[in-house]
Parts: C-alpha cells; sequence; structure tokens
C-alpha cells in the first residue's frame, strides 16, 4: 500500500494522477482486491482488516485530491505565463494624425478675424492681371510688379501673387461695409530659406462711409491681433510703400527669439517685420467704382506666422514632408 503513497506524491501531471486513482480506486483497483481478500480472513480479524482498508481508502482518496489540487493549479499558472501578453511590447498602431503647421496657424488667424466680426471669403489661385494687379494700383510695366513676379498661362492669365485679388472681388461684388479676410495659396517666383514658390497669404479688408475708418482702427486691431498671436510683444509701425495702400506701414514685433535685445535672427535689430497694412488707395476705390469710402487694408505671410511661433529655421522644410519635423505637431 505504501508505495501508492509515494506514486501520488511524486506525480507528474493531471493525466498521471488520474492512471493512478483507476489503479487504486476502480473496479479491478488494489483497493477491491484488498477487499477481496476478506472473504479468506478470519472472522474475529474482519473487523480490523476492514477498518484498516478504509483508513487506507480514505487517506489515499485524500492524498490523491490533494495533489490533484496542487497539479491542476500549477497547470493554470503554467497557462497564464505561456499565454500571457506582454502589453508593453511595441505593437504596429496608427498613429494621430495632426494639422500641417501652416494650417493650425492659418486656422488661429482666422479664428481671431471671425471672433472680431469678419467674414473669410476666398477666391480663385489662378487669376487675371486686372484683379491681381492692375485693379490694385499697379499698372502694366510698373516697377512693383517685379517684387511680385508670378507664373503666367499666358499674358492675361496668371498664378495669384496675393489675395488681394479676393479683395477686389468682393468690393465689385457687394456695397460697403465690408469686414473680410482673404486667407488662401499664393505664388512667387522665389525660393529661398524664407521663400518658397507657394504660401499662404491671410489678408484683410476694411470699407465703410468716408468717415468712419481710420488709421487708428488698423493699429488697434492689429496690435491686438499680434499679441493674440504672440503673447506680450512690442509692436511698431514703419512707414513703408504698397502701390495698393497710402499711407501704407510694415509692421514688426519685437523678436520673439531674444526679447527685442538682438539676435542673429532679427539681424541684431531686436524687430521681427510681420506684416504689410496701409490706408486703401483712391485709386483701387476707383477700380471698383466705390466712392466716399474709407478702409484699411493688411496682409500677411502664414509660413513667417509658423516659423516664428515654433522656431523653424527653414521655411522650404515645412513643403518638404520634412517627418522630424512634422511628427512633432502630432
Ligand atoms: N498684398 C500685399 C502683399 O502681398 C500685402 C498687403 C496687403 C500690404 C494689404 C498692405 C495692405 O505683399
Amino acid at each position: 500500500m505504501e508505495e501508492w503513497y509515494k506514486k501520488i506524491t511524486n506525480a507528474q501531471s493531471l493525466e498521471e494522477i488520474e492512471e493512478i486513482r483507476i489503479a487504486v480506486f476502480g473496479k479491478k483497483g488494489i483497493l477491491a482486491k484488498e477487499f477481496a481478500k476478506m472473504k479468506s480472513v478470519p472472522n474475529e480479524e474482519k473487523a480490523a482488516f476492514a477498518k484498516g482498508l478504509n483508513e487506507h481508502k480514505a487517506k489515499l482518496m485524500e492524498a490523491l485530491n490533494h495533489k490533484k489540487e496542487e497539479l491542476s493549479l500549477a497547470a493554470l499558472e503554467k497557462a497564464m505565463k505561456e499565454e500571457a501578453l506582454d502589453v508593453t511590447l511595441y505593437s504596429v498602431q496608427s498613429t494621430t494624425g495632426a494639422l500641417h503647421p501652416v494650417m493650425e496657424t492659418m486656422d488661429k488667424i482666422v479664428e481671431y478675424f471671425v471672433s472680431m466680426n469678419f467674414s473669410v471669403n476666398t477666391g480663385s489661385m489662378v487669376e487675371d492681371d486686372f484683379h491681381n494687379f492692375e485693379a490694385l494700383n499697379l499698372p502694366k510695366y510698373h516697377p512693383a510688379r517685379d517684387m511680385q513676379d508670378t507664373f503666367y498661362f499666358k499674358d492675361e492669365l496668371l498664378l495669384r501673387t496675393h489675395t488681394s485679388p479676393v479683395q477686389i472681388r468682393t468690393m465689385k461684388n457687394t456695397r460697403p461695409p465690408i469686414r473680410m479676410i482673404a486667407p488662401g495659396a499664393v505664388f512667387r517666383r522665389d525660393y529661398d530659406l524664407t521663400h518658397t514658390p507657394m504660401f499662404h497669404q491671410v489678408e484683410g479688408l476694411v470699407v465703410d462711409a468716408s468717415s468712419k475708418v481710420s488709421f487708428a482702427n488698423l493699429k488697434f486691431i492689429l496690435e491686438d491681433f499680434l499679441k493674440y498671436m504672440f503673447g506680450e510683444v512690442e509692436v511698431r509701425f514703419r512707414p513703408s510703400f504698397f502701390p495698393f495702400t497710402e499711407p501704407s506701414a510694415e509692421v514688426d514685433i519685437s523678436c520673439v527669439f531674444c526679447e527685442g535685445k538682438g539676435c542673429r535672427v532679427c539681424s541684431h535689430t531686436g524687430w521681427l517685420e510681420v506684416l504689410g497694412c496701409g490706408i486703401v488707395d483712391p485709386n483701387v476705390f476707383e477700380a471698383v467704382g466705390y466712392e466716399n469710402v474709407s478702409g484699411y487694408a493688411f496682409g500677411l505671410g502664414v509660413e513667417r506666422f509658423a516659423m516664428l511661433i515654433h522656431r523653424i529655421g527653414d521655411l522650404r522644410s515645412l513643403f518638404e514632408a520634412d517627418m522630424k519635423l512634422l511628427e512633432q505637431f502630432a
């Protein structure tokens, strides 16, 4: 009988335990055989013999159940270990997309002007000479056209060099008051660290009765806008020239890199030029048939804003699917 206790203790698997159970407790098992021996046991010893066997039966059953439980537990643990998923392992995941920094910046600009009650107008990228130049006080052969050389389909048809033609078309199609911005892609024959042949602009135009729109209005809105975009910066207006505005100004902010102290980015001036603006030239109003009105206009390059906000060194990297740059925005 002792050997069976040992067998139970040494059993390695549930299958082995099952084999032992059959061998011990089965119809032809060893217990059945032992009990069969009762017949030949003398009567006065029968009771003690049966008692001994029953004790063995109970003990063996207990040992067997105990071992069975132990082996089941071990089997479960083994399965859990083998089938476990390492959730920290790298897997092929879909990555989150994000707006391109230029579009993100454009959205922020548009958001500001919409909050100031400007409407958003768009136009076509292919324009004609009249809407892109002529109506904006840029007659043919005027030297100021050189600053905005572009791509021509034929003499009169070109890729717009600014979104100002949207303003011309809006003025032609509606009556004042007008309070609008024109965001969109524009094109010029340029390519260097700070210029690409395609870039984005947001231009604005406000037109109302002749006494209503002043340079002070223009100054207020641009200062407020630039602080919204760049935080607490100084804003400075510098006299300048645009054919379509008179007077005209270029607007600078104190350098966001050195806080106005002077560094490489601001050419040690402490200032960064960020947009152009002015009071709409009477010749422009004449071209669209407006009389007795006043207005201001402004225009800015969205890429330049994005570069200054995100401290991007080379404008071209924005258009070269530069993943190292773009992934930072995801
Ligand atoms: N249209 C000008 C440009 O693209 C920007 C501008 C708009 C300047 C309105 C002054 C007033 O350079």
